[in-house]
């Protein structure tokens, strides 16, 4: 087991070398290599990343590895191929997509994710589960970032592959992705283990919103610092950075993060005009459901202030409504 273990790791290292040198080196790869740079991928980070280009072919990654001397059930085993349902014939998973190599803490390849070029779904095919990938054991990008992350003592959480691509080539080295927006206990315990504040800068769609509230609970449990980063509706950290530089990325984006709550009252605040007066009632009613969540009584004076401050009602007001909804959440 070991030893077919060892096979595993030599296939998938062998393919990743094969995929990059398809998309660096080879007229196939050329449509795969404009595809990175219409989307401001440098050269230095297509090395960095070893990304590479599978072509739309049923079985070069098999053929190419078979003739290295690696037999078709590790092939198989490995994620690389799948079963044809109608003849039982093996084809190659990975066809006419942008390769992005998996790695685990070690930096070796575990899997790969595969991103198709048009608007076609599914958008990315991922490998399968394996005896060395276990999707929620992983973050990706974590050992190119870990010395930064150590180095800052500080992780930046993002959701997807080109995020963190991205974020590395404008100089924020300390990030990673969960691949997807549903943190695991695993990837949150590798996340903390490292650094003292933890930001999250999910995709600012509905589905990255509430994500981030749901991470952002699982790493409150660690004792560290939690702060989410915000950005214009409906851009992801990549769109952002193309749209408005790495610069801003680093200095409006990740450098104004915020914590959860100062987060949450922005959120609440959303759609609503605090100048009309139900509006208000709401959003204040709202904000001390969060508050009665919070379970440090500093940081709930901190809120009941800041509320009192900005609405101008008495302190003694407040705590009187908070305290009925601190009894009725208890
Ligand atoms: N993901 C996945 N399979 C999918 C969709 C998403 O594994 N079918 C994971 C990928 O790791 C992806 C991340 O979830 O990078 C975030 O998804 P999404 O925001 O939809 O994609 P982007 O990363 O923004 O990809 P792109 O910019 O290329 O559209
Ligand atoms: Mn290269
Ligand atoms: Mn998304
Ligand atoms: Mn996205
Ligand atoms: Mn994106």
């Amino acid at each position: 087991n070991q030893q077919e273990k060892q096979m595993l790791y030599q296939a998938l290292e062998l393919l990743t070398k094969f995929y990059h040198y398809v998309l660096c080196n080879s007229k196939y790869g050329q449509k795969g290599k404009e595809y990175l740079i219409r989307r401001g991928f440098s050269e230095e980070t297509i090395e960095k990343f070893q990304i590479g280009y599978a072509v739309d072919s049923w079985e070069m990654a098999t053929r190419f590895l078979q003739k290295r001397g690696l037999p078709l059930p590790i092939i198989e085993k490995a994620g690389i191929i799948s079963k044809r349902n109608f003849d039982n014939k093996f084809f190659d998973r990975f066809r006419n997509r942008i390769i992005f190599p998996i790695w685990d803490r070690r930096g070796k390849t575990v899997a790969f994710g595969g991103r198709i070029l048009t608007n076609e779904k599914p958008k990315y095919i991922n490998t399968p589960e394996s005896n060395i990938f276990h999707k929620g054991n992983i973050l990706y990008g974590y050992h190119l970032a870990r010395s930064a992350i150590k180095q800052k003592n500080q992780a930046v959480l993002l959701e997807g592959y080109v995020d963190v691509i991205k974020a590395h080539q404008a100089g924020v080295t300390n990030a990673v992705a969960s691949m997807g927006t549903s943190l695991t206990e695993e990837q949150a315990g590798l996340l903390t283990r490292n650094a003292e504040t933890i930001i999250i800068c999910y995709d600012s769609d509905k589905a990255g919103i509430e994500a981030s509230f749901r991470a952002a609970e699982m790493l409150k449990d660690s004792g560290r610092t939690i702060k989410i980063a915000k950005m214009p509706e409906n851009l992801d950290p990549d769109d952002y950075i193309s749209k408005l530089g790495g610069e801003r990325f680093r200095n409006d984006v990740i450098g104004a993060s915020q914590t959860l709550m100062a987060f949450k009252m922005d959120y609440l605040r959303t759609g609503r005009n605090l100048y009309d007066e139900g509006d208000q009632m709401r959003y204040i009613e709202d904000v001390l459901h969060e508050i009665a969540g919070l379970t440090k009584a500093v940081e709930r004076d901190h809120y009941l202030r800041q509320l009192a401050d900005e609405f101008s009602i008495s302190l003694d007001a407040l705590k009187q409504q908070q305290f009925q909804i601190y009894r009725q959440t208890k």
